[in-house]
């Protein structure tokens, strides 16, 4: 890293990457409407629009917002349909909603007027580092960094920076940089430079370094590697993705919980028993994707108490519904939870399942007790070497469920035990 720095500063000798780039900009820069602009508000909605959103789809967008919302005020003022509708299009629709919120901020905590400095502006509900940067530097002539994807892709290709453009250190190491070259006189126009560069020379996959006006300084260029490699990416593990299909029996306040096996995935962890498959399962019309007799297989396969099962089969019978998904990541696999419920609160239990039961589970030391008319085996969640259990909603916080189904859980709390 220090090595990088270095080299770079020697090369870069006495040229001034502010008047260079400048230069250039001056020259070559688009013409665009917010960069008429030193109005606070329009520039931080041409940035907010920017941001997701290429610039000759923005322009029309951009002057149809401020035709309808002029000022914080008018933006504050209008109903969130309403600001929708104009940003209708556009896409990411949060941006808009972030940006209406915001608004209502400005119009509560600061009269209408827009904040004045970086620091300022940070503390306004949706407005983040870059916009900032972007918008103190170019409204307010503030010496701030706007470091967006375009500014990512020069900046390390200029430094041949091969450390994840994505960590704190690499975000650290070209605010310094961009603190060092920017100007006091110019500082929002640097950043323009900068952004400009990005956006029409220094691209993603066709980056022009003829066109270039920091070309004799840039680090990546000189190495005579290829530039596409800039800017470096945290490698992204590639997650299998495996339907988890889920389910949840209850019986009054009290859910079914087997404990997973003591290797592999969430080993020893409880769990509300499942199983996987690697095809998608859709949630509609589940009787639909598998037969009746399909869905009781895969629920034998997955609980392996069968004191229920006739109830089950009934239940199965009668129609049910896939709930879900809920999303959960290991290192190399992504859960799709999707589960069915099945309320066991009036399940009869004949005592030769029961006994079965017993049997499978010898070391279980469940215990018979009464509850109404009827007996069921009821196991302690903190006996050694049980591997199941029906245990209160109330009591899970005792057990270790992986966070992988604290939605089915919220779920759960959610509904009335009856
Ligand atoms: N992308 C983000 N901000 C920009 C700006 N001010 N000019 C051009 N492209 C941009």
């Amino acid at each position: 890293m220090t090595i990088q720095k270095e080299t770079h500063k020697d090369m870069l000798g006495e040229q001034n990457i502010a008047d260079l780039l400048l230069t250039w900009y001056d020259k070559t820069k688009r013409d665009l409407p917010w960069r008429k602009a030193k109005d606070p508000y329009a520039i931080w909605v041409s940035e907010v629009m920017l941001q997701q959103t290429q610039v000759k789809t923005v322009i029309p967008y951009y002057e149809r917002f401020l035709q309808r919302f002029p000022g914080v005020r008018e933006l504050g003022e209008a109903s969130l349909d309403d600001v929708l509708t104009v940003w209708q299009g556009l896409g990411y629709y949060s941006r808009a909603r972030r940006m209406w919120e915001g608004a209502h901020y400005i119009l509560a905590q600061l009269t209408g007027k827009m904040p004045n400095s970086f620091d300022e502006l940070l503390k306004v509900p949706g407005i983040g580092k870059y916009t900032a940067g972007a918008v103190a530097s170019i409204a307010y002539g503030q010496k701030v960094s706007a470091i967006d994807g375009n500014v990512l892709r020069v900046i390390s290709r200029l430094l041949a920076w091969t450390e994840p453009v994505e960590s704190i250190n690499s975000y650290r190491h070209f605010d310094q940089h961009i603190a060092a070259w920017q100007p006091s006189l110019r500082p929002g126009d640097f950043n323009q430079g900068l952004m400009e560069l990005g956006a029409t020379v220094c691209t993603p996959t066709k980056p022009n370094c003829e066109g270039c006006p920091l070309v004799q300084i840039c680090l990546g260029y000189k190495q005579g590697g290829d530039l596409r490699d800039y800017p470096v990416k945290k490698i992204k593990v590639q997650r299998q993705e495996v339907t988890r299909l889920t389910f949840v029996l209850r019986r009054g306040d009290k859910v079914y919980l087997q404990k997973r096996p003591s290797d592999g995935l969430l080993a020893d962890l409880w769990e509300f028993p499942g199983v996987e498959f690697l095809q998608g399962i859709q949630l509609c019309e589940p009787l639909s994707m598998f037969t009746y007799l399909e869905w009781f297989q895969l629920f034998q396969d997955a609980v392996s108490d069968r004191s229920f099962d006739r109830n089950v089969q009934d239940l199965i019978a009668q129609g049910f519904e896939l709930q879900g998904p809920l999303w959960y990541n290991f290192s190399h696999r992504r859960w799709k939870i999707i589960w069915i419920t099945f309320d066991l609160s009036e399940a009869y239990v004949d005592h030769g399942k029961l006994r079965l039961a017993q049997t499978l589970n010898p070391r279980s030391e469940g215990e018979l007790f009464k509850e109404g008319k009827e007996t069921y085996l009821e196991l302690k969640e903190h006996l050694p070497n049980q591997s199941r259990c029906w245990i209160s909603l109330n009591d899970l916080g005792e057990i270790p469920l992986p966070i992988a189904f604290r939605g089915i859980l919220d779920k759960l709390y959610n509904t009335k035990i009856p």
